[in-house]
């Protein structure tokens, strides 16, 4: 099976690659009608979502946050970030109104890949026993008042259906997760439940998504902040609406008016989008078919993999490798987006990166430069189009709140946090999402619009919104 069918004439081989290119010049195409189709398609679902539970793939998901961080939390608070290849624990404190963040520990731990397809028990239990461990190391200078139990925002990125700012249940795993047990059931009974177990002492006082705690750490830093984008491992956004436009809302409309909603951006689709047979492959064999299917022509846990599949074309049917096809290249997520991001920046004169790469990788060797290029060519047609795909998606919440376009005068800035390693390390990537956004846009809104990068806002966040949902608080009176 790995024998190219054809064996090829070098100028056949040529021909044939040159052909395959232009063909996925075309077919990943997003010229900027298609984006604003797709920015107005998002917008249009966006409105559908908040309309009516189940009245879109986006779910806009009600986050029980009806308050930003001021800068006035102060105190000792931990927080847990789970949702991709690694967890992370911090202890931060916090300083109140001038102190803001005075001191903050955190330790990382990568999940072992059994535990992300495992049972639910071993997954909280191992979150625990690492927390636990973590909280020991609590010193002299950071430690919780005495008589004061620990508090605890816990950030779960996978789709929750929120029953209170403390609790929720799963509604669907993502991102290569698959752990059937806990669908459904409450994160916080979970998490509590397995501290329990460790003997942990510490209550869940805020459960949000990665994209709520990216907001709400970016709007501690910047007032001006309406909107948090993560471009990581999978892709999603939140941002605040105004209470009375949704619809689907049961509850008292909070005191503030507004309501920050987690989008879901990754499970959107549109007819619109430039889909290709290599997605179709992917998304049909992937844990999830049918699902997230930006997610999957956007996110770092996928463009690695698509460009996989491009190789693997080129080397069945132009023999782009020679006359067999490496064994290699026919293993799933073999190529991870860090390596093609790495080749696709490759700087140096004979892409001896994008060399190295292919035999440390793929045990291919002896490529051309010419062949080397061909292979920088395929990351830049598919980190492209993600990139210009996400810009699409940030306009269609600009549109969503009015925000994309000036009126007289208006100087009112629309700041969006943005975070995840796929945004902050792949340059290619953000730059091309940021010079979209401005071609989207036009010169003038594109002045009013700025993307930050909120480094780790969502492990602070998180500290924050447990410090604001806190047990300890004073109550207002009335
Ligand atoms: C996936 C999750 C979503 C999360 C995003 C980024 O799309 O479903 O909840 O925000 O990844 O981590």
């Amino acid at each position: 099976a790995l024998v190219v069918r054809h064996r090829m004439q070098s100028s056949g081989k040529w021909a044939r690659t040159v052909t395959i290119l232009k063909e996925l010049e075309d077919t990943f195409g997003t010229p900027i009608g298609k984006l604003k189709q797709i920015a107005d398609a998002m917008m249009v679902e966006m409105h559908a979502g908040l309309a009516s539970e189940g009245g879109s793939k986006l779910k806009m998901l009600i986050s029980f946050v009806d308050n930003l961080p001021t800068g006035d939390e102060k105190g000792l608070f931990y927080a847990l970030d789970l949702g991709g290849t690694n967890f992370r624990v911090l202890r931060v404190l916090l300083g109140g109104k001038e102190g803001r963040v005075v001191k903050q520990e955190s330790k990382e731990v990568s999940i072992p890949q059994d535990l992300m397809t495992g049972t639910s028990q071993e997954l909280f239990d191992f979150i625990a026993t690492a927390l636990a461990e973590f909280v020991a190391t609590e010193g002299e200078g950071l430690h919780v008042s005495s008589g004061r139990q620990r508090e605890l925002g816990f950030t779960f990125s996978f789709p929750v259906r929120q029953t209170s700012i403390a609790s929720g249940n799963l509604i669907k795993w993502t991102k290569g997760f698959s752990i059937e047990d806990a669908v459904e059931k409450d994160v916080v009974g979970e998490l509590t439940k397995a501290m329990e177990r460790m003997g942990l002492d510490m209550r869940v006082s805020a459960l949000v998504n990665d994209t709520i705690g990216t907001l709400a750490g970016g709007r501690y830093h910047n007032q001006d902040v309406i909107a948090a984008v993560i471009l990581g491992t999978g892709t999603n956004a939140a941002y605040v609406e105004r209470a009375n436009a949704i619809p689907k809302w049961q509850g008292l409309l909070p005191k503030s008016g507004e309501m920050v909603i987690n989008m879901e951006w990754g499970n959107f689709r549109s007819s619109h989008l430039p889909l290709t047979e290599y997605d179709h492959a992917l998304d049909a064999e992937s844990k999830n078919p049918g699902e997230q299917i930006f997610e999957k022509v956007i996110s770092g846990m996928y463009l690695g993999e698509i460009v996989r599949r491009v190789l693997y074309r080129m080397a069945e049917e132009a023999a782009f490798f020679g006359d067999t096809i490496p064994p290699k290249l026919n293993i799933p997520y073999i190529l991870r987006t860090p390596e093609m991001s790495a080749m696709h920046h490759d700087m140096s004169s004979d892409l001896k990166v994008v060399g190295n790469k292919l035999k440390d990788i793929l045990e291919i060797t002896n490529t051309s430069l010419k062949m080397r290029k061909v292979i920088v060519e395929v990351c830049d047609i598919v980190a492209t189009r993600g990139a210009r795909l996400s810009a699409a998606g940030i306009v269609g919440i600009l549109k969503k709140l009015g925000r994309d376009t000036v009126r007289d005068g208006d100087t009112q800035k629309s700041v969006i946090a943005l975070d995840g390693g796929l945004f902050e390390h792949y340059k290619k990537f953000s730059g091309c999402m940021e010079s979209t956004l401005k071609e989207l846009l036009g010169e003038e809104v594109a002045e009013n619009v700025v993307v930050e990068l909120s480094n780790d806002g969502s492990g602070i966040g998180a500290s924050l919104l447990a410090a604001s949902h806190s047990q300890y608080l004073e109550v207002e009176e009335p």
